[in-house]
This record gives C-alpha cells, sequence and structure tokens, in this order.
C-alpha cells in the first residue's frame, strides 16, 4: 500500500492529544466510515485488497491499523519505498524497552525485527544486529535459545529469564531475514535467493531504524552472526561501509536524511564464509580435531573424505574464479555431499558432535528447543504482542529459501574477499568457532583467517594462541590469536578457539560468551588474566 504522507500532514496539529485507538473502536463498516470519536482523527482509509486500513496522526506520529493490530508507521525521505511498521512489546524481558515488527518493502517484502535495550546503561551500550543462518533459519534461534534476554522453556509454553544474555552489555536487534524466514514474509511470489540482495534490504533496516531512533544511531555499531550469517555478514558491512562512504561524499544534497552508521566490527561465530578453505577442513576436523567424529584418523571414512578435497576445492576454484550459479552450485553440491554427508550418516548431531541427533524426538534441527520456539512463535499471544499477523506460519527454518539459495549456489561464493578492505578501514573482524561443531568447524574458521590477504595477514601468522581466560571465574574458556592493537585492545582480527561449545556458542557456554562479546565490544584484550593481579597491586586504592 502506498502511503500518502502529505494528506495526513494537516492532521498533526488537531490531533496532538489523541490515544491510540482500541481494535473495537477501530471496526469500520463498508462505506470506510469511523464511528464518531474517532471520525476527525482517521487519516486515510484506504484499500487494501478487500480489506481497509486506517491510518492516523498522534503526537506527531503516524500509526496504521492492520490485522486488528496498531503499528507506528515510520517513513524516511530516501526510501520512497521503505517504511517501518512497529510495536513496542514487553514480554520476554520486560523490564527493558522493547520494538518489534516490520520493515516492509515496495509493498511484497516484509522483514520482521524485535529489539532490545540494554540491561544496564543503553545510552552508552553499543548496538548489535544478530542474524541467524540457515539460509533461511530465523534470528529468534539466537533470541531464544542463545544469546536473548529470555530462553524458551515448558516444551514452548513459556520462557525464562536468561542471566547471560547478550543484553547485559549491549542493545541487541534480532533481524529476520531474508523474507519468508520466520515471522518474515512476502506477498506473492516475491523471494531472495541472494546474499547480496538480502544486504541491501538489511541496510534500509539500519537507516529507518537509526533515523526513528537517533539516540541508538550514536553508539558503536556492530553485526554479529552465526553460521550462513559468516556469508550475509561481510556482504552488509560491506554495503554498510560504501553507503557510508558515499555518504560521506555527497552530503546532504544526495541522500536527504541518511545517518552515518557507525559500524566498528562485524563477529561471526562457527560461520561459514570462505568455503573454499572451510570445505577442505572437514576431513582435518572429523578425523583429528578436538572432538573427533570418526575415532580412527586413518579409518577408511577418513581416507575416502580425505580423497574428496582435491575435487571439491576445484570446483569451489572456479565457483570463485567465475562467482556464477553456473560453477557454484556444483560446487556447493559436491563438497556438501562428499564431505559433509559421512560425517551426517554418522547419526551425530553435526551441530555437537558430542551429542547424537535423534529426529524423531530432537526434530529435524537436533535440538527440541528449535521446536519449542515454532510452538512459541506459532501462539496467537506471542504473534499478537509483537505485531504480527496471526495468520503467519513460523517455522524456525523455512527449508523453501535455503533451497532457493543453494540453487543459486550462493552458499559456495567467496565472501571472505569482502573484509579486507573492511578491516583495513579500521573495522574490526572476530572470529570465533565452538570446537564440538562440524558443520562449520573451528579448524576451517582458523585456517581462513589465518589466509585472509590483508595488512594484518603478517602479524597474524606469527601469533600463537593465547589462552582466554574469563574475568567473573578465571577459567580457560578457549584460545585466541589476534593481530592489531598491540595486546592493548581485542585485536582487529582475532579468532577465538571456543572449548566444548557446538555450533551455537551462547547455548553451549552462556558465561564464556557473555565475557568474550562484553570485552570485544569494548575493545579490551582477551587474553589478560584479571586474577594475576589481584592482591598484588601496590597501591592499596583511594
Ligand atoms: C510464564 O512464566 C512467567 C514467569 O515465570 C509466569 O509469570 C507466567 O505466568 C508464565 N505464563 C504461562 C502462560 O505459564
Ligand atoms: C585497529 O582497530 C582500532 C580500533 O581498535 C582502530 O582505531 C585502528 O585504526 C585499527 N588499525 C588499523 C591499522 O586499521
Ligand atoms: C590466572 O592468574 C591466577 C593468579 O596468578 C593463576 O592462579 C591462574 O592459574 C591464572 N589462570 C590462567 C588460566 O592462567
Amino acid at each position: 500500500m502506498k502511503v500518502s504522507t502529505t494528506a495526513l500532514l494537516p492532521l498533526l496539529a488537531a490531533t496532538a492529544v489523541l490515544a491510540v485507538p482500541t481494535s473495537d473502536q477501530i471496526l469500520l463498516n463498508e462505506l470506510g466510515t469511523v464511528t464518531n470519536e474517532w471520525q476527525h482523527a482517521a487519516g486515510d482509509i484506504l484499500r487494501e485488497g478487500e480489506r481497509r486500513v486506517m491510518k492516523w496522526i498522534d503526537g506527531g506520529r503516524e500509526f496504521v491499523q492492520q490485522h486488528g493490530l496498531t503499528y507506528e508507521l515510520v517513513s524516511h525521505p530516501a526510501f520512497s519505498e521503505h517504511h517501518l511498521r512497529m510495536t513496542e512489546p514487553s514480554l520476554c524481558d520486560p523490564a527493558v524497552k522493547q520494538v518489534s515488527g516490520y520493515l516492509d518493502i515496495a509493498d511484497d517484502k516484509h522483514l520482521f525485527f524485535w529489539f532490545f535495550e540494554a540491561r544496564h546503561n543503553p545510552e552508552e551500550a553499543p548496538l548489535v544486529l544478530w542474524l541467524n543462518g540457515g539460509p533461511g533459519c530465523s534470528s529468534t534461534t539466537g533470541l531464544l535459545f542463545e544469546l536473548g534476554p529470555c530462553r524458551i522453556a515448558e516444551d514452548g509454553k513459556n520462557v525464562t529469564y536468561h542471566p547471560h544474555s547478550w543484553t547485559e552489555s549491549a542493545n541487541v536487534i534480532f533481524l529476520d531475514q531474508p523474507v519468508n524466514v520466520g515471522y518474515s514474509y512476502a506477498d506473492g511470489s516475491t523471494s531472495v535467493n541472494t546474499t547480496p540482495v538480502a544486504a541491501e534490504d538489511v541496510w534500509a533496516f539500519l537507516e529507518l531504524f537509526l533515523t526513528r531512533f537517533p539516540k541508538y544511531a550514536k553508539l558503536p555499531f556492530h553485526i554479529a552472526a552465526e553460521s550462513y550469517g559468516g556469508m550475509y555478514a561481510p556482504s552488509i558491512a560491506s554495503v554498510v561501509h560504501h553507503k557510508n562512504l558515499g555518504l560521506a561524499k555527497n552530503m546532504p544534497e544526495f541522500a536527504p536524511g541518511l545517518v552515518h552508521i557507525n559500524l566498528e566490527s562485524v563477529m561471526i561465530g562457527n560461520g561459514i564464509t570462505d568455503p573454499y578453505v572451510q570445505m577442505a577442513s572437514v576431513p582435518d576436523a572429523a578425523c583429528e580435531g578436538e572432538f573427533p567424529v570418526f575415532d580412527d584418523p586413518q579409518s577408511p571414512q577418513c581416507q575416502s573424505m580425505r580423497t574428496k578435497v582435491p575435487t571439491c576445492q576445484r570446483l569451489m576454484k572456479s565457483c570463485y574464479t567465475f562467482d556464477s550459479k553456473f560453477t557454484c552450485v556444483p560446487a556447493l553440491l559436491y563438497c556438501n555431499s562428499q564431505l559433509m554427508g559421512p560425517v551426517m550418516q554418522t547419526g551425530k548431531n553435526v551441530y555437537d558432535v558430542r551429542r547424537s541427533c535423534d529426529r524423531s524426538k530432537d526434530g529435524d534441527l537436533c535440538y527440541k528447543e528449535l521446536q519449542w520456539i515454532e510452538t512459541w512463535m506459532n501462539l496467537p499471544a506471542t504473534k499478537r504482542a509483537l505485531g504480527v499477523n496471526p495468520s503467519i506460519d513460523f517455522q524456525s527454518c523455512n527449508m523453501e529459501v535455503n533451497q532457493a539459495f543453494a540453487m543459486q549456489g550462493d552458499g559456495a561464493r567467496n565472501r571472505a574477499k569482502l573484509l579486507p578492505e573492511l578491516v583495513e578501514s579500521g573495522i574490526r573482524l572476530l572470529i570465533y568457532a565452538g570446537d564440538a561443531d562440524m558443520a562449520c568447524n573451528y579448524i576451517g574458521n582458523e585456517r581462513w583467517i589465518e589466509q585472509l590477504e590483508s595488512k594484518f595477514h603478517e602479524e597474524f601468522a606469527k601469533t600463537s594462541k593465547q589462552p582466554w581466560v574469563t574475568l567473573d571465574k578465571g577459567e580457560v574458556a578457549g584460545w585466541v590469536r589476534a593481530a592489531g592493537g598491540d595486546g592493548f585492545t581485542a585485536g582487529n582480527v582475532t579468532y577465538v578457539q571456543v572449548h566444548a561449545a557446538g555450533h551455537m556458542v551462547p547455548f553451549d557456554q552462556p558465561e564464556a560468551s557473555l565475557d568474550l562479546i562484553s570485552r570485544w565490544l569494548a575493545d579490551v584484550p582477551l587474553t589478560l588474566n584479571v586474577s594475576d593481579f589481584a592482591g598484588r597491586t601496590p597501591f592499596g586504592g583511594w
């Protein structure tokens, strides 16, 4: 639906004290007349198919009523086809300010987001965008299973408070993208099946959100992603960086109202970013890693897998060179079936090979909690509170989206090549990996970051693993290699191996994961052992 802002402007002065109408007050008859109480307030009544949509202005803000839900509508002079349609829920962690709703793009694409303020000092805490992967999986996996302020509980009937939420240290946005993921939807047959297209939409979302909430636009901004998010995050960061550069050159005539996005870092957990390097590491992790899948490195399965590596890499090389679906689809199919296939066939949970995967009990994604999330997200009360059309069916992972990306060979593309420019512009890069994961294993992650051609390459190559000691417990939670900052910062290019964690690090190691991201966001060294200093300060204090 097109919004005619001009028609609404005259209402501004007249309706400054109006409250938001309740749903029964807003019932419209066939002719679209409104109960007298609201007659003077109703702005446009627009036909949207057979539905009627009402808009009004209150306190300088525009509101819209749809599916019996009331939203604030946010537009932006630089985006004629985009709107934010949002509400302020109070579930999950009612003590903090929240915003949820949609980015509507050109009438047919609708991306769902859910934002939580930090639990402490939200005016100063950094802003983090969190993305899960798949492709096709909802970021509410991160929210309700990993790092959000509440976690799924009681078979999906309820959620519980999460003490080690990343909102302890950051304001966090969870975004379901691309369309048809989670609560996000498309009208008609629109679909998004490549990472670069998805990245442009995310940038538009950030612009609208930060323009509506300028106080968050001042904060340092970080993109955090997991798994296939290792493909998304470099692409989004690259789009944001280039838009920032364009903005710096052309302001303000070129792009009225656009804000600079303070992108400080990219954080990728158990990601897939450089498939050429990472696919070849599967036999190493599965046969000789910290948590091997096959007990004997010389077993027939291990030997057979190793013989597949050269062909996989030859195909990946073609994909990197030609960057087309004709070369990337075969690479993806071959490497997945020949290298991931044998791991899957063991019946272990590929996301955490310390566990087995009983699909009849735990579902296709091997964790019963992900089924609970579907239950909770499909409760009418949850949808209503979050501003979601009750007819939307929520799935943790949408396999059609997954297939659509696969048919473009998107998952075989080289996204690491976007990163040198970013790190050389001062945007920091954290790659961390739980070492019990076989889907995007830690060995492959360490290798690609070590090979990344940037001005930090040489320094990184010379680093050795240092223990990462958590501040609270003084325990070794993993190993760190960091280049840049001379040990006074968390590093410009940093790799962390997280001990005893699977694919979803914050699920397996909640305290350590909060320690990691809090120190990363504050840009303080991860290798410092604070207990080293305790009781040894010659100066007694003030
Ligand atoms: C969910 O848990 C909260 C906090 O423990 C409780 O107050 C609430 O009643 C529960 N809701 C349901 C539907 O069980
Ligand atoms: C490394 O990161 C810091 C922020 O910690 C930044 O100020 C600096 O410019 C970066 N170094 C290089 C060489 O880009
Ligand atoms: C941290 O420092 C304390 C005190 O010096 C020491 O006892 C402890 O072993 C150190 N921890 C690690 C992991 O090095």
